[in-house]
């Protein structure tokens, strides 16, 4: 399991085969908290494809060695998953100190931290419920931000990841909905706050095909996901935007965009 060595590979193309690659992020510096999740995978896969170097902390050093199997030998280098607590202040600060101690900086976040939570109605919802589907996953994507972004160099982007009952309401459901508006609320006051000093996004996520859920053909996929994060680190032009990835043709729409916009 790896293990925060400095980046070695600074290649702007993968090895020649069936697979070729353009690795436009060679030696970036990539943080993916969440990364263990069903779309977290699809996030670290995308930027190990572009070249970066891939930071994975996990609160279970379970869920960090399945992720080290899942992604195979071929890019492990450039990988590294480990079991660190990332969940408050003072964790996510030491998170980041040793990114800058080993790796020497932290270039790009992607936040896919947290899931779905469902059972009770909003007025029967109990501490626990509150403190765990909210409190808690309020307090890790703060504490990543508050760590992380002060140092993210101008070219860098830092996307969280919601879903679309940000904006929707949905019964029984009520705290991810809550937890995932103050998310959403985050980046924008993020982004107003640093003005053209940093690129804070959001993508907005309909139900998502992952390994974990196959789905139906028309949702948009964990790949998808982490192609347009990729897609906005890529270009540094792109300013603090929300980006509605509420299906697979919205997706693919978005990534047609940015494209464009990048080939200008
Ligand atoms: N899957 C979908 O269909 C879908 C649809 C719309 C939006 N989204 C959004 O996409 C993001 C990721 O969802 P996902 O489906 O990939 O979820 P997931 O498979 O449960 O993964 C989420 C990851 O977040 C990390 N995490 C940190 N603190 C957590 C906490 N208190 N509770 C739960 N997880 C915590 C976990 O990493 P460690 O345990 O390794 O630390 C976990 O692997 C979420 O914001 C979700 O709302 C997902």
């Amino acid at each position: 399991m790896p293990i925060l060595t400095a980046p070695t590979t600074t290649t702007s193309t993968a090895p020649t085969g069936s697979t070729a690659r353009t690795r436009v992020l060679a030696g970036r510096r990539v943080l993916v908290p969440g990364g263990t999740g069903a779309v977290g995978e699809g996030v670290v896969r995308a930027y190990l494809d572009a070249g970066a170097d891939v930071v994975v902390p996990s609160r279970s050093a379970v869920r960090a060695a399945e992720l080290h199997a899942l992604l195979g030998p071929e890019d492990a280098a450039r990988l590294h998953v480990f079991e660190h607590d990332y969940t408050t202040f003072a964790g996510a600060g030491s998170l980041v100190a040793t990114m800058l101690d080993r790796l020497g900086g932290v270039d790009d976040v992607v936040a896919p931290i947290g899931g779905w939570w469902a059972g009770r109605r909003l007025t029967e919802v109990e501490d626990t419920d509150w403190q765990s589907a909210f409190v808690g996953l309020a307090t890790t994507h703060l504490a990543v931000a508050r760590a992380a972004l002060p140092h993210l160099p101008r070219q860098g982007a830092y996307a969280v990841v919601v879903g679309q009952s940000a904006h929707h309401p949905v019964p029984g459901s009520g705290l991810v909905s809550m937890e995932q508006a103050a998310v959403l609320m985050m980046q924008r006051v993020l982004a107003a706050e640093a003005g053209d000093e940093a690129r804070v996004f959001a993508l907005v996520l309909g139900p998502v095909r992952t390994r974990a859920v196959a789905g139906e053909p028309a949702w948009v996929s964990a790949a998808q996901v982490g192609s347009v994060a990729v897609a906005l680190s890529a270009d540094p032009s792109l300013t603090s935007a929300e980006l509605g990835l509420g299906d697979g043709d919205a997706a693919r729409a978005v990534l047609e965009e940015l494209a464009d916009r990048t080939g200008r």
